[in-house]
């Protein structure tokens, strides 16, 4: 069957004139639904990212005559150019599949020239799909919405056939970027399923886990790194993800096996599938809750088992993923929730996806926590604080995973120099002394050195040239940990 949208073969990635075309619209765009989420309509930012969104549209439609954006699996395309996972794009990229997705769109042309407004309609509908009612039916009321306003500037497509997956040659951190983008993507789709009451298939689930763990055995610094940027809106999603990741990482640190790790990487992506049961308003609260309100978060356990439970996993039950939703909260004196019964022991893969969920949920800013702490001070708590309740051996091989100062740490080194911890040090055995890149020098003064420097190197004199004091928090002095993972 032929589609409107089926690729030709024509892929342009590769001009990179057509690269930044295709990269500023969708930053455009993705700005423009972040500020319109933020703040009202009248707000003079939303108003100047709206226009920037149509200029942006405009020069794409002046480079190759039309303008249209479309999704073909996993990838994003504007016209013939598949958009490259870069640092500063991949969030955008992921976020507006995420949309599109969610909107039962395949793509959208723009057809005549854009005005603000036409963009504000069109934006209001991505941000508020109706998502209860199946594919077909969200893109009719997309049309008929976008109809009743008097927009004719867009034409829509439906979905492009996901047999079509592209095989694109990737480099490494692109193939890692992509890794996550889909992984996003994956449980984007299986938590919004679960909380309509739909039951997706654990097919994709389990291919993007395949994903991770090919990752992990080749090139772990990569997709480690990812999950130190939380520059992400949705928290729970970006939360399993990175979660998953690093379960998988700390389970290769503890020598499982291969089919064992896709055990754990998928029922590290579930973990909190629960969640899905769980009212969004309560999801999204901010400061703390009440009794009431807590006992009902706390449920997320219990209801992830049965939410594994209604998806279509055929006869290969996933139910390593259901005692891992159940446990992952118990610690391991059972003094967590839910309270077992009786006596019982953690099983490891819980204890595994225990430390994860902690260190992660622990270094990220949401709801409940306006300052996250430093990721040197959690992994301080989650050895020396016994009533987290994590598995000493699993704490103690997370912290040889990550190094005492992970990466994405902000350090002050002796000389009183600031830098950032870019990688834990290739020798295991010197968890102290990372490689760091220089983010001021003595006096403080912002530095663009874009040299990695191992903090065992000694001077002459064989003493080490830089030793760390102390860490501190990125946020204090607005540097971007994104910056320097480039
Ligand atoms: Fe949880
Ligand atoms: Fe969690």
């Amino acid at each position: 069957m032929s589609h409107p949208l089926a690729i030709t073969g024509s892929d342009q990635s590769g001009d990179p004139q057509a690269q930044r075309t295709a990269r500023a619209f969708l930053v455009a765009l993705h700005a423009a639904i972040r500020a319109v989420r933020l703040y009202p309509i009248e707000n003079s930012a939303v108003q100047k990212a709206i226009v920037e969104l149509g200029q942006a549209a405009e020069r794409v439609e002046l480079a190759n005559g039309h303008c249209r954006l479309r999704r073909i699996g996993d990838y994003l395309f504007v016209n013939e150019t598949r958009l490259r996972l870069m640092l500063d794009n991949y969030a955008a990229v992921a976020y507006v599949l995420g949309l599109l997705r969610d909107a039962g769109l395949g793509g959208l042309a723009v057809v005549s020239p854009t005005s603000p407004r036409a963009w504000v309609v069109l934006i209001g509908f991505l941000q508020s799909p109706p998502l209860g009612f199946p594919e077909e039916e969200r893109r009719e009321q997309l049309l008929a919405r976008v109809e009743q306003a008097g927009v004719t500037c867009f034409e829509f497509y439906g979905p492009a056939d996901e047999s079509e997956q592209l095989e694109t040659e990737l480099d490494g951190k692109e193939r890692a970027r992509q890794t996550y983008v889909r992984s996003l993507d994956v449980t984007r789709e299986v938590m919004t399923s679960a909380r309509l009451g739909r039951n997706a298939g654990l097919k994709r689930v389990k291919r993007a886990v395949q994903g991770i763990v090919d990752a992990i055995l080749t090139d772990p610094a990569s997709l480690i790194g990812l999950t130190t940027l939380r520059e992400f809106d949705d928290y729970t999603f970006v939360h399993s993800v990175n979660v998953s990741i690093l379960s998988v990482a700390l389970g290769r640190r503890l020598g499982l096996t291969k089919p064992q790790l896709l055990d754990l990487g998928l029922a590290a992506l579930l973990h909190d599938i629960g969640k899905s049961r769980v009212p969004l308003e309560l999801l999204n609260k901010r400061g703390a809750l009440d009794d009431g309100e807590r006992a009902v978060l706390q449920t997320h356990t219990w209801q992830g088992v049965l939410a594994i439970f209604a998806m279509q996993t055929g006869a290969a039950r996933p139910w390593r993923a259901m005692t891992t939703a159940y446990e992952h909260h118990m610690r391991i004196d059972l003094t967590g929730y839910p309270t077992p019964y009786r006596s019982r022991r953690l099983s490891l893969y819980s204890k595994i996806i225990a430390v994860a969920d902690g260190f992660d949920a622990a270094t990220t800013i949401r709801a409940y926590q306006d300052v996250p702490w430093t990721p040197a001070d959690v992994l301080r708590g989650m050895r020396d604080n016994p009533r987290l309740g994590l598995d000493a051996v699993v704490v103690k091989a997370f912290i040889n995973l990550t190094g005492i100062y992970p990466v994405g740490t902000l350090v002050i080194l002796d000389s009183f120099a600031l830098a950032m911890v870019v990688a834990a040090n290739p020798d295991p055995t010197i968890l102290s002394r990372p490689l760091v890149r220089m983010v001021t020098d003595a006096q403080g003064n912002r530095v663009e050195d874009l040299r990695v420097y191992d903090l065992t190197s000694c001077d002459a004199s064989g003493h080490f040239e830089h030793t760390i004091i102390r860490t501190e928090d990125p946020q204090r002095y607005g540097i971007n940990i994104g910056d320097y993972f480039a």
